[in-house]
């Protein structure tokens, strides 16, 4: 199955990493390639990709696991070891792995040699539903998350949900959210199947993936629609910073924000008051939340102090019902 992204193509299916050699041959000239993946994906899989890229001289690097490798010292140290092995302004580089993996090397991709090509693979259910597509990638600093980085999109993505079998439940979890997020915002359908279900099939995969796909063909570079896929993620990210990337995973963190952010819709008579119970159920169900939760005047300082927002009001995601979004302007703090 190939989902076309304009300027490159997204291709799904269970085994298609098998076909990896095949796609990169129709796109690449070179004898080299060149991996970034973190030190599990590499244990689970750098022998069966070393096997499937047989033409290929593969040099891998790999980082520690986790959002404290998305930072400033691991981009630095990851370049120079590109740089040692060889790696030159034409040749390919593949991040295989995770939302961090991917947003680390597509932002080395970005700035190395003022651009080089890449691809794609993603290995969470997070990265093949998210953050793999749109083009989003960057580095977290001590002041927030994401708040260097770029627009820049793959040669191509490649999504085999056979990565997923490996993948531990509460990582799994992480990616649900996200698909939770895509249902609440535009795809009512695809947020009621986790009243009933907690895994997911290719269909749902894909039925996320539309989602973005719509919102970013749209508005690639973020002046407007796009914004909505950021619903639950400012609060998300203010309890990510507050407790220092450790306590809370991503998915977990924006699940607590998308309980916020449907609070203030309600307390702006934007979200019927249903909703918030509806997403409650669904989200403890998963066990992406716990009670209690957070109250949002808790988190306010740590937005106030978020370095991406220009003054106290800002552009915040707020639903008109489940399956309907809106951008609403929030003021945090003294007015
Ligand atoms: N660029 C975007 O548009 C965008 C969108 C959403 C999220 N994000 C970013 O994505 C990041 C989170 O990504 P994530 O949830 O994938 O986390 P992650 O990359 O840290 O991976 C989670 C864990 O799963 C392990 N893992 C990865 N693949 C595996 C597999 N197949 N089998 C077993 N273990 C495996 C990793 O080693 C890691 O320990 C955050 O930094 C977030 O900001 C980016």
């Amino acid at each position: 199955m190939k989902i076309s992204m304009q300027d490159y193509d997204i291709m799904i299916g269970k085994h298609i990493l098998n076909d990896l050699e095949a796609h990169i041959n129709a796109i690449y000239q070179a004898h080299d390639i060149f991996i970034v993946t973190d030190d599990h994906v590499f244990d689970l899989y750098h022998e069966k990709v070393k096997s499937i890229l047989k033409s290929y001289k593969v040099h891998f690097v790999s980082i520690k696991p986790g959002e404290k490798s998305k930072s400033y010292d691991v981009y630095l140290d990851t370049i120079e070891k590109l740089i040692a092995k060889g790696i030159k302004r034409n040749h390919l580089l593949i991040a295989l792995g995770g939302g961090v993996v991917g947003d680390l090397t597509g932002f080395i991709a970005a700035t190395l040699y003022r651009g080089i090509s890449f691809i794609q693979i993603p290995t969470t259910l997070l990265a093949q539903v998210d953050s793999s597509i749109g083009g989003k990638v960057g580095i977290d600093l001590k002041e927030g998350k994401n708040l260097i980085g770029s627009f820049y999109i793959p040669k191509f993505v490649l999504i085999d949900p056979n990565f997923l079998e490996t993948l531990n439940p509460r990582e799994y979890r992480q990616g649900i959210a996200e698909m939770i997020k895509a249902g609440l915002i535009k795809n009512k359908a695809l947020f009621d199947y986790f009243k009933t279900n907690d895994r997911v099939t290719e269909k749902e995969i894909l039925m996320a993936l539309d989602v973005k796909k719509e919102i970013v063909l749209k508005d690639p570079f973020e002046k407007h629609e796009r914004m909505l896929l950021n619903f639950g993620h400012t609060y998300g990210h203010a309890i990510e910073r507050k407790f220092n990337y450790e306590t809370y995973k991503h998915g977990e963190a924006i699940s607590y924000g998308m309980l916020i952010a449907i609070e203030e819709g309600i307390n702006q008579d934007l979200t019927p008051t249903y909703v918030y119970d509806e997403v409650k159920e669904v989200l403890l169900n998963i066990g992406l939340i716990k009670e209690p939760f957070f109250k949002k005047e808790t988190l306010d300082s740590y937005i106030l102090t978020d370095k991406k927002h220009t003054s106290k009001a800002f552009h915040f995601i707020c639903l008109k019902d489940i399956g309907q979004s809106v951008i609403t302007k929030l003021e945090v703090g003294e007015k």
